[in-house]
């Protein structure tokens, strides 16, 4: 086995990259895919989803594993920092990510951080799912630099089109410079509220803009407040409310994912 890293990324917050990594890590998991999930931001969202009620209670968060690897020292046993929920694993996060962050900038060649952490979890899994900041700083670059793949968030309310182009720059760049391997997954909608027309109207904006370039998923994500609930409760959609709509589409998108592989 040889796991695939996906990273869930856009230039935007708040566009469901936390929601859509906990989801598709479960959606994917029901599938029969093993997945890793990493919380690679700081205000740890994901593993709060996950479940974990004070992150600074985790001895091994990915923020020391990533201080530990810029300092070449030897990495703790797995079982020190990866947990398990449910069938799927997982690495938290905490605020020990924005230490990382700031000394990130002041390493030389400190671009492949979190790959040299990951390749060595990558057999064990099928799908190594990686939560990403908004942001295009050195930990975002560390995140691409470590995928193969990256899966864009888009929310059609909030001028989706903005920051898309740059973010792609980046991207290619990554590819260009750093890690020849990284493609697009494609462009996931997502908070999409069928009772207006802007959802529509912006789809077709953006399959306009990237037909023949990157993949639209078909698969787009309701405005539910399932999904809101659901992260309250900390349980994902399969377990919370199986039967919605945003779960479906979930379970659809780890379906489109695990086909593009062909
Ligand atoms: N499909 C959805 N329907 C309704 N609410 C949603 C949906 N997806 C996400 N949300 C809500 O929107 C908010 C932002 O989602 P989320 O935290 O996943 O975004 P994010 O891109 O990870 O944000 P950040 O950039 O801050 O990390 C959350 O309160 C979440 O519960
Ligand atoms: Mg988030």
């Amino acid at each position: 086995m040889s796991g695939k890293i996906v990273m869930i990324g856009s230039m935007k917050g708040g566009v469901s990259k936390t929601v859509t990594t906990f989801n598709l890590a479960y959606s994917l998991s029901k599938l029969g895919k093993k997945v890793l999930a990493v919380d690679f931001d700081s205000q740890a969202n994901l593993s709060t989803c996950l479940g974990v009620e004070n992150v600074t209670a985790v001895p091994v968060t990915i923020g020391n594993l990533m201080l530990a690897q810029i300092e070449e020292e030897e990495l703790p046993e797995r079982s020190e920092y990866i947990q398990t929920r449910n069938g799927v694993d997982y690495i938290s996060s905490s605020m020990v990510l924005s230490a990382v962050d700031a000394k990130l900038r002041l390493e030389m060649g400190s671009e492949k951080m979190l790959l040299d952490i990951l390749e060595t979890l990558r057999d064990s899994y099928d799908y190594i799912l990686i939560d990403t900041s908004p942001s295009l700083g050195a930990l975002t670059i560390n995140a691409m630099s470590a995928a193969d793949e990256v899966l864009i968030t888009v929310n059609p309310q909030l001028l989706a089109m903005m920051g898309l182009q740059d973010f792609l720059k980046t991207v290619k760049k990554i590819k260009n410079r750093i890690n020849s391997r990284l493609s697009v997954a494609g462009i996931l909608l997502t908070m999409c509220d069928s009772r207006t027309n802007l959802c529509k109207v912006i789809t077709e904006e953006v399959t306009e803009t990237f037909e023949g370039q990157i993949k639209i998923f078909e698969s787009m994500i309701p405005n539910t407040v399932k999904v809101g609930e659901s992260v309250y409760y900390s349980e994902p959609l399969v377990e919370y409310a199986p039967d919605s709509k945003a779960c479906v589409a979930y379970n659809n998108l780890a379906k489109e994912l695990i086909e593009n592989e062909g």
